[in-house]
């Protein structure tokens, strides 16, 4: 049998296809597919099977290498902590020996400058680290480390683009960590392919993780993003690593974050935060105090809510601004979920009388912070609905809760961490599901529960116990207007009619 056989392999994504095909049936790519031949994978040496182990002795499997699962140490290869808070908490505890780790992000959100100070501070604890400048010369990196204080002795640097010089520093070096930056710009002269092309950056991944788990060094590739958020050839590399991170931010705002999206050493979705100074990137130690230290309380279509990062309670600000449509009604959506939005708008008109779907509606949460879990939803309500009527939510209310198709309000996890977050921050009140008052006792926070997101609005906006009733019988917290014109919202001098008590059954 031959030792190579052929598969064609697409160019954008890097999944393998036994058949050409016009489109990439993975990412949808058209044209995009080339033939490569692959070495055969060498099939298993007999009685090394799966089956052929079960049935083996004590001694036998032994000598496979198989130990018991109880017999092996689970503290072998602790993690080396990097020194920095917000980069341990995401790796939970920190790099470990043999570890290879994909740290991808846009150009210029400061990938090199986060290395370059994990680096500096890992090297400070008497740790050996090597710095492959595939990007950058080596003065150039002195010149930032000056900047970022980061000069310390025992960060090796060498500039090198070239595979075969890559390993060669890492073998002679030697180092328990090593950064490589960036993945894309190593090529390896003897393929065809040009730097940076998927089967390059593939080919160069698989062999730089490979001496890294050989050398016991823990390695870092640095990945661009390509336009769409993917790293180039994604699955490839995505499967190749131990933990991929991702490293967002917006270019006009100091806010940085680094995410873990995969983490075969800990829980994933965690999440640091930074501020990028002068002197190069600092750990957000209380990130609830930093979104809201713009806030203006007292305004109308303001809210507060407590989103999780990671596992992480913040407080955010929600705001919303709803503003005359001239042609068809736009939605401006920044730090949420965009569809979720256009969903809470249809809900709010059919479930709370309050009329925001034809006109332009303007949600963003503030000071570059995110809030895309369904447990924003009341305080998107909240906010869009304190806009329309001009009511403004209380300076020391926060709320909680997801917000069904039904218009009824459902409880969300982890709400006694959320409650005590927002107690505090000094927040009094807490506009949550009826689910969340046990939680909300532990927390020291005044709950107000409410079942409907009509009874929410009246209660948070108004401080009305009870909705209105609307002379449909349906229950708005909304005034209806004259016949014919649609319902107006509900001001602050409005008078609400409370309802009746329900008659004892
Ligand atoms: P960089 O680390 O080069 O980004 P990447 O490696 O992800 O491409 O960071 C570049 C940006 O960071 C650049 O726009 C300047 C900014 N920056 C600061 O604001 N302060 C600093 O101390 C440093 C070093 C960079
Ligand atoms: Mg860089």
């Amino acid at each position: 049998m031959s030792k190579f056989h052929a598969v064609h392999r697409c160019q954008k994504c890097g999944a393998t296809q036994t058949r050409w095909a016009g489109r990439c049936p993975s990412c949808g790519e058209w044209g995009s597919l080339r033939e490569e031949l692959e070495v055969r994978r060498a099939l298993p040496p007999a009685g090394i099977g799966r089956g052929a182990l079960l049935g083996l002795s004590d001694e036998g499997a032994r000598a496979t290498g198989a130990l018991d699962l109880a017999e092996i140490d689970p503290a072998g290869c602790p993690p080396m902590p990097t020194g920095l808070t917000e980069v341990d908490r995401v790796l939970a505890g920190g790099l470990v020996p043999g570890s290879a780790t994909l740290l991808g992000g846009e150009p210029g959100t400061g990938k090199s400058t986060l290395l370059l100070q994990v680096l500096a501070s890992m090297a400070s604890s008497g740790r050996r680290c090597l710095l492959v400048a595939a990007e950058e010369a080596a003065h150039q990196v002195r010149r930032r480390a000056s900047r970022l204080g980061a000069d310390v002795p025992g960060v090796l640097v060498v500039e090198a683009t070239d595979l075969a010089s890559v390993e060669a520093a890492l073998a002679s070096v030697a180092p328990e960590v090593a950064v490589v930056d960036s993945v894309q710009a190593v090529g390896d002269g003897e393929l065809a392919s040009s730097a940076g092309s998927p089967a390059q950056v593939r080919a160069s991944a698989n062999r730089l993780v490979a001496l890294a788990k050989g050398t016991g060094t823990a390695i870092i590739l640095v990945g661009h993003v390509t336009k769409d958020g993917t790293l180039a050839g994604p699955r490839a590399l995505e499967h190749l690593v131990d933990t991929v991170l991702s490293f967002e931010g917006d270019r006009y705002s100091a806010l940085r974050a680094l995410r873990s999206l995969k983490h075969r050493y800990g829980p994933t979705g965690e999440t640091g935060l930074f501020e990028m100074g002068e002197t190069g990137l600092s750990g957000v130690a209380d990130p609830s105090n930093l979104f809201l230290g713009d806030r203006k309380a007292g305004v109308p279509g303001s809210a507060v809510t407590v989103p999780v990062e990671g596992h992480r309670p913040l407080l955010v600000e929600v705001q919303a601004l709803v503003g005359r449509s001239t042609q068809v009604p736009r939605r401006y959506v920044t730090g949420l979920d965009a569809g979720r939005v256009g969903f809470l708008v249809a809900v709010l008109e059919r479930w709370a009388g309050v009329q925001v779907g034809e006109r332009d509606v303007y949600v963003s949460v503030a000071g570059g912070a995110r809030a895309p879990e369904p447990a924003a939803d009341l305080a998107v309500c909240l906010a869009l609905a304190s806009c329309v009527s001009g009511a403004p939510v209380p300076a020391g209310l926060v709320a909680i809760g997801e917000v069904g198709l039904g218009g009824e309000v459902r409880r969300v996890s982890a709400m006694a961490k959320r409650l005590a977050e927002a107690s505090r921050l000094g927040f009094s009140q807490a506009l949550v599901p009826p689910q969340a008052l046990p939680a909300a006792s532990t927390a020291s926070v005044v709950a107000r529960p409410a079942t409907t997101l009509a009874e929410a609005l009246a209660l948070a906006l108004f401080g009305a116990a009870r909705p209105a009733r609307a002379p449909t019988g349906e229950v708005y917290p909304w005034r209806p207007s004259r016949a014919g014109r649609g319902r107006r919202p509900v001001g602050p001098g409005t008078r609400l009619r409370a309802l009746p008590a329900p008659a004892p059954s």
